[in-house]
Formats: structure tokens, sequence, C-alpha cells
């Protein structure tokens, strides 16, 4: 499977979201939506208000990334309104993670486990075989616009051995800070699904942006 590419929203234009969203419509593969608490991470974000409306005009699968304490609270939610994938912080769920994973599944829901970059990454290992995605952070979580942490790269590499080893089919989510400068590095080390905001959003052509992300 190629690489998919998925516009996060959080860089849209809110005055004129209609349009971004009509972007990812046509050129992108999925919505990353970033949903943010102020307590897991230092800043808000949007929630139903916003998720409610793009999920009425959104033609491509919804992919809710939850920075939040007490995920969980929200999958139901999630579900009413036709989301296809959730991932939430493994910091927010330590010992309760399986048991989230299982209600996602349950409600029809893929599930993606995230870490920021000062988690180590085999803190992921025990849900490899259960996850259907893992979100490594390459900034820490809360902001759009960041410096890309190249750390990340070895961090995918070795995550991507492990699933491999076990003959596992997880798939691997890159966030934050994704450019033209490491993509591809990120496409070799076997990143399977990239979220770019500022890269898609303030290009002058998102949809060229778009394809430059997927390499092809
Ligand atoms: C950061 C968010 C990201 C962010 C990425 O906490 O999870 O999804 O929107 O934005 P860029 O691509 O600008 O780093
Ligand atoms: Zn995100």
């Amino acid at each position: 499977m190629s690489v998919q590419v998925a516009p996060s929203i959080l860089a849209a234009d809110f005055l004129h979201l209609e349009d971004d969203i009509r972007l990812v419509n046509k050129s992108g593969d999925i919505f990353h939506l970033d949903v943010m608490d102020g307590t897991l991470v230092p800043n808000i974000s949007f929630g139903f208000s916003v998720i409610d409306q793009l999920a009425k005009k959104a033609e491509r699968p919804m992919d809710v990334h939850l920075m939040v304490v007490h995920p969980e609270r929200w999958f139901e939610k999630l579900q009413s309104d036709g989301v296809q994938m959730v991932s939430f912080h493994w910091e927010a769920s330590r010992c309760r993670t399986s048991r989230f994973i299982d209600r996602l599944h349950a409600l029809g829901i893929k599930a993606g486990v995230a870490i920021d970059p000062d988690v180590p990454v085999k803190k992921l290992f025990p849900y490899i075989g259960k996850a259907d995605y893992f979100l490594i952070m390459s900034v820490f979580a809360g902001f759009g616009g960041q410096k890309f942490i190249y750390d990340s790269i070895d961090r995918v590499m070795t995550l991507k051995a492990e699933i491999e080893k076990r003959g596992a089919t997880a798939l691997i989510e890159v966030d934050g800070g994704v450019n033209a400068g490491n993509v591809q590095a990120l496409r070799e080390a076997g990143v399977d699904l990239i979220v770019a905001g500022s890269t898609v959003f303030r290009s002058d052509n998102p949809a060229e942006a778009i394809k430059m992300l997927r390499g092809v």
C-alpha cells in the first residue's frame, strides 16, 4: 500500500473551512482532526462544534487525534459522527490502553495509540497485533508549525521492524513538522500515514503539496 496523506485541519483556514474540506475531499486521503483539552497538552483546539459540521461534508475517512485526558469519554460521540479512526495518547491511557482499544473496536472504530517524542517507542510493543495504527509524534503534541524531531525516523524504523518481526499489520502514522525535507526519509523508514498541517495549508498549491508528500 502506498503512503496516505492526512491533512491536519488544525492548520486550515477556519474562516473558509469549507474550501479546505473540499481540498481534502478532492486531493487528500484522510481528514486529521486534532482535539486538545489544555490539560494533556498545553493548548486547546476545537471539539464537536467543528467535528459535527465537518462530518456532514467529509467524503474521506476522519482520523481524530485525541490529545485529552479521559479520551474514552468521547468514543461513542465520535462513533455517532461516523468517525472511522480514533487515536488516543498512551500517556493518557497507560494500563487502560488495551481496554480503550477494545472499546473502540466494539464501536467499529479503528484504534490508534499515540506517543509523544519523550515516550520510549517500546511502550507501544504490547499493543502490536491489537491496535490498528500507531501515531508517532514527531513534535511534542499541542501545536502545529513546530520543527520536526529527527530522532522520530529511528523510532519509526524500530517500530516497523517490531511489527514486521511479529507478522502484524498495524500501520504507522507520523505527525508533526513533516515537510519536503524529511518526508522521503519517513517513507523509507516505513511510515504508512503522513499527517501534515503547515506543509499542506500554508502552501501556495496544497494539492501539489499533498502529492509531494505522497511521493507519487
Ligand atoms: C500537533 C498536532 C498536529 C499538527 C501538525 O499536536 O497533532 O496534527 O496539526 O501540524 P504541522 O504539520 O504544521 O506540524
Ligand atoms: Zn495530530
